[in-house]
């Protein structure tokens, strides 16, 4: 048994972190104040996107990008199963109805599937969300296409995914909107937070008021006349959604640190499947690679009629594993409200049957990963002929 908890994921912070975050307490401003603006400045720089608004938490930020596509009641919007439930949520909280459609090889959004969905919504298909699932850099130009074809506007949920690129492009560039969280186990922290980039200005404008009660104090956006300088109009409903000066100035310093946490987590992922590759590997699949994956996870996939035991056996050990995901039409919720069932989606929900996520964040050293390797190897090697003995 090793003295070492291994978890899942966990962030990474160092001195001029903590440095920056204590400058900012002493200073005038713990919110609305210049460290925002200058995370917002240093993430909209990073992805090569012209707006990034910040938001409370991913999930904020999710709310925020489906409110400024337009999703109302009696909208339909198409994304994964194979996804933490704040992203259909967010759909459902701006009164739309989500529907999936299953994932491809990619272990993403199929984009064929996901013509199919839209083509059959039978309501208005308002917006399209693929999810970078663990950081693979989801099809996007399919999906582009499809959303112009279908007249959608094109989310892509890229919680797992900032530092991840395509064709040399990071993420951030191509879908109308793109999402960030930055939540401890993502590739950048502010404890909680979230970001949407863009190029609309029209989107970023609604998203700004939207997180921040739907008040204006810009007169030119009064829906009645301007009294003065203390005069502010809520010309819509919003939320308090706001990215505190606090967390900005951690994701600034952090920000800095992104190309070393992203090459980090790539080279924890070569390991992986360097030292996964030999043995009972045909009992072990591996993730789909891609050069600009960002591993957010590294998700494996036993066989499912071992999974349980395989998952204690690792977190007896000390590795704190975890599911990603129960697919999100089995939740209950979204059962009981929309009618899903099991065998509605199968590749997610076999791929989610046999599915562990091994340990990836910046901090592991090279021995901790191997030991995560080898203890995985075992188990299933153990429990694999315990079953075929059965
Ligand atoms: C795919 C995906 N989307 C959205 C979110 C929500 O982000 P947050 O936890 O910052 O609200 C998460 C969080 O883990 C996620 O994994």
């Amino acid at each position: 048994m090793p003295g070492k908890y291994l978890p899942y994921g966990h962030q990474s912070i160092n001195e001029d972190d903590i440095r920056a975050v204590l400058e900012v307490l002493e200073g005038e401003w713990l919110t609305t104040g210049p460290a925002v603006e200058g995370f917002e400045a240093a993430v909209a720089e990073y992805t090569g996107a012209s707006y990034a608004v910040s938001f409370s938490s991913g999930t904020a930020a999710l709310h925020g990008a489906m409110h400024a596509a337009g999703v109302s009641p009696g909208d339909a919007v198409v994304t994964t199963p194979l996804t933490f439930a704040a992203t259909s949520n967010a759909a459902i909280y701006c009164g739309g109805r989500p529907l999936f459609a299953d994932v491809s090889e990619s272990l993403c959004l199929d984009p064929e599937q996901s013509e199919h969905v839209c083509r059959n919504a039978g309501a208005p298909v308002k917006a399209i969300v693929p999810v970078s699932y663990a950081g693979y850099p989801v099809d996007i130009k399919a999906f582009k296409g499809l959303a112009s074809r279908v007249g959608a506007v094109l989310i892509e949920d890229a919680a797992h995914a900032l530092g991840a690129s395509r064709g040399g492009a990071r993420v951030g560039k191509e879908a109308d909107m793109t999402v960030f969280s930055f939540h401890p186990v993502k590739h950048i922290t502010t404890a909680e937070g979230g970001m949407v980039v863009t190029d609309s200005k029209r989107f970023a404008d609604r998203m700004r008021l939207f997180r921040s009660h739907g008040i204006t104090k810009s007169p030119g956006e009064f829906a009645r006349p301007y009294e003065g300088p203390w005069d502010n109009d809520m010309i819509s409903i919003g939320y308090n959604y706001r990215l505190s000066d606090v967390a900005s100035a951690l994701g600034q310093s952090q920000i800095k640190r992104l190309g070393g946490f992203v090459a980090r987590r790539r080279g924890i992922a070569a390991l992986y499947r360097d030292a996964l590759s030999g043995g009972c590997a045909e009992n072990i699949k591996l993730p789909p690679d891609h050069p600009g994956h960002a591993y957010h996870l590294f998700p494996v996939w036993v066989q499912p009629a071992i999974r349980r035991a395989v998952f204690e056996s690792l977190r007896g050990n000390g590795i704190g594993v975890q599911v990603h995901y129960v697919p999100v039409h089995l939740h209950t919720y979204y059962r009981e409200k929309f009618g899903f069932a099991p065998g509605d989606f199968p590749k997610a929900e076999a791929f989610s049957a046999g599915e562990i996520s091994l340990p990836v964040y910046t901090d592991m050293d090279d021995d901790d990963v191997l030991f995560a390797a080898r203890t995985l190897e075992d188990a299933v090697a153990r429990l694999q002929a315990e079953q075929s003995e059965l």
